[in-house]
């Protein structure tokens, strides 16, 4: 054999951790994630949610204290989900003042709102009976437009009580031209929108239902993306930018990663990528079991989705992964 065989040699490159460092073309930085939180309506201590090992229904108390952690360890931002005692068919607890959502961003707001971008979940299921993410017309359809109504005025609560930036996840045609319009109506021109533009029907949000106490009825297929399509996360993309979008989502994230570097090749806008419920519950399950190394697991998660293109990721893991970061 030629003892100069082969010519290309990759590995040069892969010697020794200080190589891997120097030639490493993606980095996660703390200050890229987001960490999404939820807040239980009269909770008096942490609610644990079995599905998702490590993560709770905060209380109010216990919310304070995990968004100074959260501050502390480098993270920019917070995305508020809220677990409302009672729901109803329209979802009013997301609209009321006294709603546990706008309760808890009003503290998160006066708590950390210079050290992080306090962000809120506007959409209809944690706080709708049904579970559906808008209200139902005559025959238990989804009705988009009625939506849309309850999707203004719910913003305009998010921004009343202090929301920096509104994470529209409900997927109704027209909800970021909507919502636009309803915050510059009302003067609120600084509030920053970001739309779940890509948000695929996935298997994987079960966990979350849990978290938010959601009995869903049906599915969601009529308004969030088939898994099958690509072309369509395209599309959805492009007219949430067109409509107004500061910032668009892929979510799920690990699924969807060509959908997720399709939007990061044309976005003219930031584009971050949501690592949900059922990616954490696989990972902690897995790793319990003694299957898959547990850090190695979320870090190459989390890498592969910057890699793949997103500017930032929302992650349960956000303050974890920060702190090791901070410590290495
Ligand atoms: C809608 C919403 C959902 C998630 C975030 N916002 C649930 C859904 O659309 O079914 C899922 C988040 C996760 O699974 O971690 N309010």
């Amino acid at each position: 054999m030629n003892e100069s065989f082969p010519a290309v040699r990759p590995r040069r490159l892969r010697q020794s951790p200080a190589w891997r460092r120097l030639v490493s073309e993606t980095r996660i930085e703390p200050a890229k994630l987001v960490l999404p939180v939820f807040v239980r309506e009269g909770a008096e201590a942490p609610v644990p949610i079995s599905s998702m090992p490590g993560v709770v229904q905060h209380s109010l108390d216990s919310l304070k204290a995990e968004l100074h952690r959260a501050a502390e360890a480098g993270l920019s931002g917070v995305m508020i989900f809220g677990v409302p005692e009672h729901k109803d068919a329209t979802g009013s607890g997301a609209t009321a003042a006294d709603g546990i959502l706008n309760v808890a961003t009003e503290v998160a707001a006066s708590e950390v709102g210079d050290a992080l971008v306090i962000q809120t979940d506007l959409c209809l299921d944690e706080f709708t009976d049904h579970g559906h993410c808008g209200v139902l017309d005559a025959h238990g359809r989804v009705d988009n437009d009625a939506s849309l109504e309850r999707y203004a005025d719910m913003a305009l609560a998010q921004a009343a009580s202090g929301s920096q930036l509104l994470g529209m996840s409900g997927m109704m045609d027209g909800q970021t031209a909507v919502v636009r319009a309803a915050l510059d109506g009302a003067g609120f021109t600084d509030v920053a929108l970001l739309a779940y533009a890509a948000k695929y029907a996935s298997a994987f949000y079960g966990p979350f239902r849990e978290a938010v106490q959601s009995t869903l009825e049906g599915d969601r297929r009529t308004y969030q993306l088939d898994p099958a399509n690509r072309r369509e996360g395209a599309r959805e993309v492009a007219l949430d930018v067109a409509e107004g979008a500061d910032i668009v989502m892929v979510k799920p994230a690990m699924s969807y990663l060509d959908v997720l570097a399709d939007a990061a090749a044309t976005s003219p806008v930031p584009v971050w990528a949501y690592q949900i419920s059922g990616e954490y519950a696989m990972i902690e399950a897995a790793a319990a079991h003694g299957w898959i190394d547990r850090e190695r697991s979320i870090d190459e998660s989390i890498v592969s989705i910057f890699r793949a293109g997103a500017d930032a990721v929302l992650t349960y893991w956000a303050i974890e992964v920060a702190e090791r970061i901070s410590r290495a």
